[in-house]
């Protein structure tokens, strides 16, 4: 391992501060074993949600990515004691001295995170009043929080809006709540389910996303003492109850991380063993992976992804809520995309402006067309939104070295991707933000034989 890279895997997340480009050769297959931990998009709800409870809790299986870095500094500002615990992952969360946090300490944390909001549930059981500062996140459409904020109104919160932000109020308490998402949004439900436990009364939410995240943290809650059930389409049952404890969980793998290793393996010509990585939870990408012609194993510790030597098929895919092809899956895939035979087409559903990283590709030597409106007449799984964009994709195109900068997390892990399929050398900038969601991945690269050094 080269020092810089040490230096970088030493500080863990701040990978993004200390390291910003790198220059890639590409054109060697990545191959070796890699191991992924506890998915982002749980773990940093599960923090939160230790929020609820009178008493400490340990998470288990917590990747040492900045994401997490932002959720344990605004537990911290709140009061909640945040330390790491005996095997190397566990991190123990003591809410015992909770307390309120001035709006620009909350900010100051919060960076580019939108987790922010889902803190509204438990302060305001907890101290009655949250505030939430102006959210970020990656750059990839709106991401507007009217779900949440109608959520909240229903179970009786009270939002007033500030110059910098949101304060959140319960006067008279939050009650049980009937509640319709117009759209299954992860975070909205996730809202409801951090609010409807301790709220008197029962609470059903209809049209709820039911992500394999969404049901380890309903796991996590039944263990803290919630009464939560998951009846058919998508109707979610909470029953509040007085007082919550802590709980003990170890964290759901994170099936994106592995979906992007295993599109990884695909680009380069490769094979990845996935550590950690489970079928159950990723049936949706391995079919896709397999049409594509992809080669996979499943064991009992992982999953071993590799290309099959022959040349890859085009697909139609197109992305969805859980049990659909989720929207972080399709940038990895795609690089894998430009090197099949023939015309993929990849319809984006869920954000509306989520194939930005594409431009990069195109420049490297990639045709892909990117239709602002979904393509008519292709086959849909379910109803669209208005706001579907189509990428078509035609491949193989041999790809060539460039000078790229990562636009947000997905999109700079398929830039990665790229700069490693393709012949030459590539500069990737901005590569901090990968360090928000994918743990030691230049310790993971060099693992797994990639050849690039570290610029600056
Ligand atoms: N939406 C609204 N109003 C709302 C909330 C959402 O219109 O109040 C819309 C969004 O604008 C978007 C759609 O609903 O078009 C879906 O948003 P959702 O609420 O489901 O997404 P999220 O909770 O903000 C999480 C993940 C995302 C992942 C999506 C979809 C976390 C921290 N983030 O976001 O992960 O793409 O669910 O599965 O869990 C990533 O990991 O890179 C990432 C972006």
């Amino acid at each position: 391992m080269n020092s810089l890279v040490k230096e970088a895997s030493r500080a863990g997340e701040s990978v993004g501060l200390t390291v910003d480009r790198l220059a890639i050769d590409g054109g060697i297959p990545l191959k070796g074993r890699i191991e992924v931990r506890g998915a982002k998009n749980l773990v940093t709800k599960a923090m939160v949600a230790s929020l609820l409870g009178e008493t400490p809790s340990l998470l288990r299986s917590v990747p040492d990515i900045s994401d997490v870095r932002v959720v344990r500094g605004l537990l911290e500002v709140h009061g909640v004691t945040v330390t790491e615990g005996a095997e190397p992952g566990d991190l123990i969360l003591d809410p015992t001295n909770v307390r309120s946090a001035h709006m620009a300490d909350i900010d100051a944390h919060a960076g580019s995170s939108r987790i922010p909001i889902l803190f509204c549930g438990p302060l305001l059981h907890q101290l009655g009043e949250a505030f939430i500062p102006d959210l970020g996140g990656c750059r990839i459409g709106d991401r507007p929080i009217d779900f949440h904020l109608d959520a909240l109104r229903r179970f009786g919160a009270v939002v007033d809006k500030l110059p910098s932000g949101i304060r959140i109020t319960a006067p008279h308490g939050l009650r049980g709540a009937h509640i319709e998402l117009p759209y299954p949004s992860v975070g909205a439900t996730e809202q409801v389910l951090l609010t409807a436990t301790r709220a008197k009364g029962i609470t059903e939410l209809r049209n709820a996303a039911i992500e394999p995240e969404i049901m380890d943290l309903i796991a996590i809650l039944q263990k803290m003492g919630a009464i939560i059930s998951v009846e058919p389409n998508r109707v979610i049952l909470i029953e509040g109850v007085d007082k919550l404890d802590g709980y003990t969980h170890r964290a759901i793998f994170d099936r994106n991380e592995a979906a992007s290793w295993a599109s990884a393996a695909l680009a380069t010509g490769g094979d990845v063993f996935v550590g950690g990585a489970k079928q159950e939870h990723m049936m949706t990408f391995l079919n896709i992976f397999r049409k594509v012609g992809g080669k996979f194993d499943i064991y009992d510790d992982g999953i071993r992804f590799y290309h099959p030597g022959t040349p890859l098929k085009p697909v139609v895919v197109e992305t969805d809520v859980h049990p659909g092809f989720m929207t972080d899956w399709q940038q990895p895939l795609i690089v894998a995309l430009t090197q099949a035979e023939g015309a993929s087409i990849v319809h984006e559903t869920v954000y509306e402006n989520r194939f930005g990283f594409t431009d990069a590709l195109i420049e490297m030597g990639a045709d892909i067309t990117v239709h602002k409106t979904g393509l008519v007449g292709t086959a849909r799984r379910v109803p669209r939104r208005d706001l579907e964009q189509a990428a078509v994709v035609v491949g193989p195109t041999p790809l060539h070295g460039a000078d790229i900068v990562v636009p947000d997390l997905r999109g700079g892990f398929s830039h990665l991707i790229a700069a490693l399929t393709a012949e030459g050398r590539s500069t990737v900038s901005n590569v901090g933000i990968i360090s928000r969601g994918y743990e030691n991945f230049l310790a993971k690269l060099e693992a797994l034989g990639a050849r690039f050094t570290v610029e600056g």
